[in-house]
């Protein structure tokens, strides 16, 4: 049976996926209407075939799930034979439970989308490890952090692995255990959307150069929190980040430039920030680790 890789929003990374897993690629149409409504026209290519559709969730987050869900439609519609919904970013994926008479927007955006009938998913690092377990159809989860940790190992001189907070604390084992350094970890307070306290570093960073790993970097709030204490405790200055999503949002290049980081690697989950922001920014892709998963089921 045929298969193709159709892009929604994010056509680079798609046209290096086909190629690797050795397929045609195809762009959607996408517009927005002035009252915010958008539409989508999938290409010819779909019908009879077995479609992986990629399309991430980066801001803004709302139009994009919106298009995921009119793009798996039109695939469906049009008579694509399988569909495979490849979602690069997990957006909604920190609302994982009910606070303060909230929604667990996670379960809601997974419903949403299980509903337009994918035979799988597949993600790269989403914020909670249990994504599969609120997604009615099978998720392909796969990681930047191999990817992430080989760039670093290509020439930073890190000597220590930095959690910047509980839940990032298994993804810094991991590269912890890629690198070959000691690991230390930060206890960190959420106040607000953007804004946090680094309370409490459990290990020692006297004397070496950290670097601070996490699977998305919003508003900086958390990297720049981190970084502080590490200084404070005695960490050399020559900081490196490496985020699996680099969204930046609100005030994050500005805290982040204000940190003088010696380098911050994100991958391309995401579209990066353009290179006027002046941030020794890298962008590894993400697309290998995508066809490996692909390459299974295409
Ligand atoms: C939270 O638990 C995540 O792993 C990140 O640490 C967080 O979302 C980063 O957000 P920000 O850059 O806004 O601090």
């Amino acid at each position: 049976m045929r298969s193709v890789v159709v892009s929604g929003n994010a056509p680079v990374l798609a046209a290096a996926i086909a190629r690797e897993v050795g397929v045609g690629a195809h762009v959607a149409h996408v517009e927005r209407f002035p009252d915010g409504e958008s539409r989508v026209a999938v290409p010819n290519q779909v019908v009879g075939a077995r479609v992986a559709l990629v399309q991430t969730l980066a801001p803004p987050v709302n139009d994009h799930v919106v298009e995921l869900l009119l793009l798996m439609d039109a695939c469906r519609r049009a008579g694509a034979t399988d569909l495979i919904a490849v979602i690069p970013y997990v957006g909604y994926a920190r609302q994982d439970r009910r606070t303060g008479g909230g929604a667990v927007g996670v379960r809601v955006v997974a419903d949403a989308i299980a509903s337009r009938g994918p035979s799988r998913i597949v993600a790269v690092d989403p914020h909670i490890a249990s994504f599969e377990a609120v997604c009615d159809v099978p998720v392909d989860t796969v990681t930047a952090a191999g990817a992430l940790a080989s760039a670093i190992r290509a020439g930073d001189g890190v000597s220590v692995v930095v959690s910047p907070d509980l839940g990032a604390v298994k993804l810094a084992e991991r590269y912890a255990l890629e690198l070959g350094l000691p690991t230390a970890v930060v206890r960190k307070r959420r106040i607000s959307g953007h804004e946090v306290e680094a309370q409490e570093l459990v290990g020692d960073v006297r004397g070496l150069r950290p670097v601070i790993v996490d699977d998305m970097l919003s508003t900086g709030g958390t990297v720049e929190a981190a970084a502080r204490l590490l200084i404070e405790r005695g960490a050399r200055p020559e900081i490196v980040v490496a985020a699996t999503h680099g969204l930046f949002v609100g005030p994050a290049v500005d805290r982040l430039r204000g940190l003088a980081l010696a380098h911050v690697m994100v991958t391309d989950t995401v579209p990066a920030p353009p290179t006027s922001t002046g941030l020794p920014l890298t962008v590894v892709s993400v697309a290998t680790v995508i066809a490996d998963a692909l390459a299974r089921h295409l």
